[in-house]
């Protein structure tokens, strides 16, 4: 792996902005849900001045070189602005993928051809595929394979516009191993401009060394994986896989307290195989409930009054070849705060692209273009608890932009198979990408 420096923070105008996606919403703390989940507080013919990795100000293009206090600040900085004329583009908050497995080696291609001789997600980790699959080659892989492995996967993220990532550990699963993904994840974010948020997900699966003693693994997790991963500062949340194949209620409640007692934030995929109950563990305030395929009209009324958000990954439903997805108007009709991420894995979501998500969001699940943008930004920073910072364009905010080669927001989750993120601005780092689209006016800076 090359050890690159993270690039220098640049300050950034952007002018002729077809369409500005704010995704402010004044006077309406909170994640975003029913309507107000369609809310993008577009401007048009706007601009947007970012300076030391902030936003500081946006309006219309005209009034924005208009306005002496940014005529100025233009004027005393002139040589360290980079102006970028975007030509009548899109330009919206960088994506938050609040859901990602980036740590693995290899993809499952045998398991992949099995699916689609048909056998199911079960069969296939009792032939021994999915999960445990993976682990092998994490746990004889070096910190920086592993780091270089994560460090791709960001690049290419940052390519179809995702600015800030969530990063699960989960395919080692012995305390080393574990250990060695989340320090992983931390060089691989420290070579980033972007935004990593790491999670430990020891309990992704009973590993087959404590088959039948799955308690056993549970005191692994919660006496010392969660331990070492909060005074090594490597994690901020703890996850767990609560299902009917993976870990059972009261297990994820022995984790989710123990995480509580070390200082670490939770979240849980649940729902995603089988009905997981969810009240009991609404007291331990999860960031984000993921999956949710099956979820109860009674759940469904509880996560209404929290601000627990409900994480869809419609990449794992389409890669599975699933008929079903997730309820997302059900959801949303109830005033379930909802997010939508890839859950990049090698099993379940080879993507990583959040637009894919989105596209199916809009085909298979019925949200509208407006709510997956929605739903791939704000709350998505909701269920990373970075909303202060990420999800819209206002000022005080991160400089965290994507600019599409697109007329119309909506094109975003149209043009699905094909990338049209042009430019990705991180942290004030502008990261340019040759898109061969043949629009005219590239972006010009
Ligand atoms: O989110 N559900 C559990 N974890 C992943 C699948 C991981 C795998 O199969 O490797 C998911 O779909
Ligand atoms: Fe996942």
């Amino acid at each position: 792996m090359t050890k690159n420096r993270k690039p220098r923070t640049e300050s950034a105008l952007l002018i002729n902005i077809g369409q500005l996606l704010t995704l402010a919403l004044p006077g309406k703390p909170g994640p975003r849900r029913g309507p107000d989940l369609k809310q993008l507080g577009i401007i048009q013919d706007a601009a947007v001045l970012c300076l030391g990795g902030k936003i500081v100000s946006f309006g219309t293009t005209k009034d924005a070189l208009r306005d002496p206090w940014v005529r100025k600040t233009i004027r005393k900085n002139r040589n360290r602005i980079t102006e970028i004329d975007c030509t009548g583009k899109v330009v919206l908050p960088g994506f938050v993928d609040s859901h990602t497995h980036p740590v693995f080696t290899t993809p499952r291609l045998v398991d992949f051809e099995k699916r689609i001789e048909g056998a199911s997600y079960e069969e296939i980790a009792a032939a021994g595929g999915g999960i445990r699959s993976s682990l092998e080659g994490v746990r004889n892989a070096k910190q920086a394979e592993l780091a270089s492995h994560v460090i791709d996967a960001l690049q290419q993220m940052t390519a179809h516009g995702t600015t800030t990532v969530e990063a699960k550990s989960g395919y080692g699963l012995t305390l080393e191993s574990e250990l060695k993904s989340l320090e992983a994840i931390r060089d691989a974010a420290s070579q980033w401009p972007g935004t990593v948020v790491a999670t430990l997900l020891g309990a992704h699966t009973v590993p087959k060394e404590f088959a039948g003693r799955s308690a056993q693994y549970v005191d692994l997790v919660c006496n010392e994986m969660i331990p070492n991963a909060a005074s090594q500062r490597l994690a901020h949340f703890v996850d767990v896989f609560h299902d009917k194949v993976a870990f059972s209620l009261e297990e994820t409640q022995r984790i989710f307290a123990a995480a509580a007692s070390h200082g670490l934030a939770v979240r849980a995929h649940v729902g995603q195989l089988s009905e997981t109950p969810l009240e009991s563990l609404l007291r331990f305030n999860p960031a984000s409930f993921d999956h949710m395929d099956h979820v109860n009209d009674r759940d469904l009324s509880l996560l209404a009054k929290h601000d627990t958000v409900a994480t869809l990954v419609p990449g794992a439903n389409y890669f599975l070849g699933m008929k079903e997805y997730p309820n997302a108007r059900r959801l949303i009709d109830a005033g379930v705060p909802v997010a939508l991420a890839t859950d990049y894995n090698p099993g379940t979501s080879p993507t990583l692209s959040m637009p894919m998500a989105m596209s199916l969001a809009c085909t298979q699940m019925k949200m509208s273009p407006a709510e997956a943008i929605a739903a791939a930004t704000i709350n998505g920073a909701w269920a990373l608890r970075l909303a202060d910072r990420k999800g819209s364009i206002e000022p005080g905010k991160d400089a965290d932009l994507a600019i599409f080669d697109v007329a119309d927001y909506r094109e975003i989750p149209y043009w699905f198979g094909v990338n049209r993120c042009e430019m990705t601005i991180m942290n004030g780092t502008i990261s340019r990408r040759v898109t061969g689209h043949g629009r005219a006016g590239a972006c010009r800076a």
